[in-house]
């Protein structure tokens, strides 16, 4: 079977901005006097801003008005998007520039599949726009990761059949959208976490192409 698309995720996969909604998260929490973990991070992985907030308040039973719900989000994004506008070339993550010539040689297409309505941005940052043959609209989807819709999305865009697709994801939320997608699964991080995947590599740089397109 042949592969003809690469869909990344983003925040966790080509640079660090997982940790930056972490951390980003984690003082909200803190100000709510709700207690938050990396653990329970790894369930907000790949999760949108309202459902990310959504759990944090229901792990401090908590329960607030709609209005006070967005004032929260909004507070958590202004201090997530001082961290990511700090952010430079130098933060892609190694080994990503390699990877997408590789890509680009072997006529693979790639798409970009992030939840974040930051996401324009961050790649702006990184200076990396112009790799994606598509990108998402976060905005645009109408249900999040663990949905499989923005991942299908992006294949649909790039007129690519799924099972010719390898998703790449760091998050458990996401890795069941490429699932669900029904396309070849590429997790980035732990391998206990990441199990459902089809291969893990620790970090992107490790990705190792011949390996994938050899076992696919
Ligand atoms: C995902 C992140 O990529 O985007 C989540 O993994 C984040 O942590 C989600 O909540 C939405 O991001 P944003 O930038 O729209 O709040
Ligand atoms: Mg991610």
């Amino acid at each position: 079977m042949s592969i003809n698309a690469f869909i990344f995720d983003l925040d966790g996969v080509l640079t660090d901005t997982a940790e930056y909604h972490y951390l980003a998260w984690a003082e909200l929490a803190n100000e709510l006097g709700i207690a938050f973990s990396r653990e329970d991070n790894e369930h907000l992985k790949g999760v949108d801003r309202m459902a990310s907030l959504a759990f944090i308040l229901d792990k401090g039973g908590i329960t607030l008005d709609e209005d006070k719900k967005l004032q929260l989000a909004d507070k958590k994004n202004q201090h997530y998007q001082q961290l990511i506008n700090r952010m430079s070339p130098e933060d892609l993550f190694e080994g990503v520039l390699p990877l997408f010539d590789q890509l680009k040689q072997q006529g693979i297409r790639i798409g970009l599949a992030s939840a974040s309505k930051n996401a324009a941005l961050v790649l702006t940052r990184l200076g990396i726009t112009d790799a994606f043959d598509y990108i998402a609209d976060a905005a645009k989807i109408a249900q999040g990761k663990p949905h499989p819709e923005i991942f299908l999305t992006v294949a649909k865009a790039l007129d690519i059949p799924v099972h010719s697709c390898v998703g790449v994801e760091d998050s458990i939320a996401g890795l069941h959208s490429i699932l669900d997608a029904g396309m070849h699964s590429i997790g980035i991080g732990d391998a206990e976490v990441l199990a459902a995947a089809d291969l893990v590599y620790p970090t992107i740089g490790q990705l190792d192409l011949a390996e994938i397109t050899t076992e696919f």
